[in-house]
């Protein structure tokens, strides 16, 4: 079957006419929705609403933005040194969202948003680009398609559409599902490539509680309908994990299913993951404690936290864990500020700290000072 096919024929449907068998009921922020085009309230095919993880001065990277409801939510949280980019492959949900990017501009009071014709999965590959180059190069043999493929990969190298490590926040609205399962891993590593160190994740989308079988998979109605590509309830966790990113986890998990097809449970989710710093991590004093009500908790480094303990941690991790959705589970004790006072963080340092080496602006006991710092002098 092919996927591409059927997701494009279905959604330029969508972007013409409202497809009310691809709606999934959705609580936006109204105050966000009343300067929002009807046209675009009402080719809206989310499963949920990702703009809630948009913080001011973001640059947010909407994958597969259709008809632009979700670009236009955030373009309005971003503020005026934010930015926004929708990208989506269908030239008639491009058309849509690019009709009122004038209009929106003039009432949210700047040009925030831009949109982009490219794949999800290939995020560097400017398909406005391909389709100047194949139309002065029309691929007829296999010569013309080992250039075309060169060509593919210098282009992606000196102007990729969206470059390394460029932006803050990545948000979908159901949309990961539609991609071709060979190519959910590239997928995945393309949008570890372009997020920034530190860089958020928010994805809503449709998660299956069974393995989708063969027989379904093969139904290009039920493919481009969100149904037969979903992932896994666990596999959607565990592909972030094996990517690199830290703190992945649902944040918002519909009890009721979308649809139940064959005994499998469809329901909407939204996943949330951070890509690591690369900064240098320090041992400054930080101090972290988990609350409970478990005993531990253990991340997916395989580092334990009992509750009630004061756990040493590097500073890129105390930022890690207050800026993510475990803030609520944690108590964050910081160090007195003192810059001269900290040295490269080691892992095996992943300890209880004393008391007398956490108390919150105490000037008593040893302080924060590290035993051994390279930065004291
Ligand atoms: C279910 S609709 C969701 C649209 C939008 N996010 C919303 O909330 O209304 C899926 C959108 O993803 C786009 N899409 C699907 N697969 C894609 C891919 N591989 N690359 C880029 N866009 C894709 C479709 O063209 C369509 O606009």
């Amino acid at each position: 079957m092919d996927v591409k096919s059927s997701v494009l024929e279905r959604y330029s449907e969508g972007a013409k006419a409202q497809q009310a068998d691809l709606c999934c009921p959705v609580d936006y922020n109204t105050d966000l929705l009343k300067i929002l085009p009807k046209e675009i309230l009402e080719r809206d095919y989310g499963c949920g609403d990702p703009s809630r993880y948009v913080r001011g001065g973001d640059t947010v990277l909407d994958l597969g933005s259709g008809g632009g409801k979700i670009c236009y939510i955030a373009a309005q949280l971003v503020g005026e040194l934010g930015h926004v980019i929708g990208l989506d492959m269908n030239q008639d949900m491009l058309n849509l969202a690019q009709k009122y990017k004038q209009e929106m501009a003039d009432k949210i009071g700047g040009d925030r948003v831009n949109f982009h014709y490219g794949h999800i999965q290939d995020l560097a590959l400017d398909l406005n680009a391909a389709d100047i180059y194949l139309k002065e190069h029309p691929v007829q043999n296999k010569d013309d398609l080992e250039k075309f493929d060169a060509w593919q990969i210098k282009q992606k190298h000196n102007q990729p559409l969206i470059a390394d490590n460029s932006i803050d926040l990545i948000v979908s609205n159901c949309v990961l599902n539609l991609v071709d399962d060979t190519q959910k891993l590239q997928l995945i590593t393309e949008i570890f490539r372009v997020l920034k160190p530190g860089g958020r994740v928010a994805i809503s989308d449709i998660i299956s509680d069974e393995f989708v079988p063969d027989e379904m998979k093969a139904d290009p109605e039920l493919w481009s309908g969100c149904i037969s590509g979903v992932f896994q309830e666990k596999e959607f966790l565990q592909k972030f994990i094996d990517a690199g990113f830290y703190s992945v986890a649902y944040d918002k998990w519909d009890n009721t299913p979308w649809k139940i097809i064959n005994n499998i449970e469809f329901r909407s989710v939204t996943l949330t993951a951070v890509k690591p710093e690369q900064s240098t991590a320090l041992d400054a004093g930080h101090t972290v404690m988990y609350k409970g009500a478990f005993a531990s908790v253990t991340d997916d480094k395989g580092y334990v936290f009992d509750r009630g303990d004061r756990i040493a941690v590097s500073d890129v991790h105390f930022n890690a864990l207050r800026y993510s959705t475990l803030v609520k589970d944690f108590i964050f004790i910081e160090p007195e500020k003192s810059p001269c006072c900290a040295s490269t963080w080691v892992d095996s340092l992943f300890t209880v700290r004393a008391i007398a080496d956490s108390k919150i602006g105490s000037s008593v006991g040893s302080g924060n000072k590290p035993a051994s710092s390279s930065f004291c002098g």
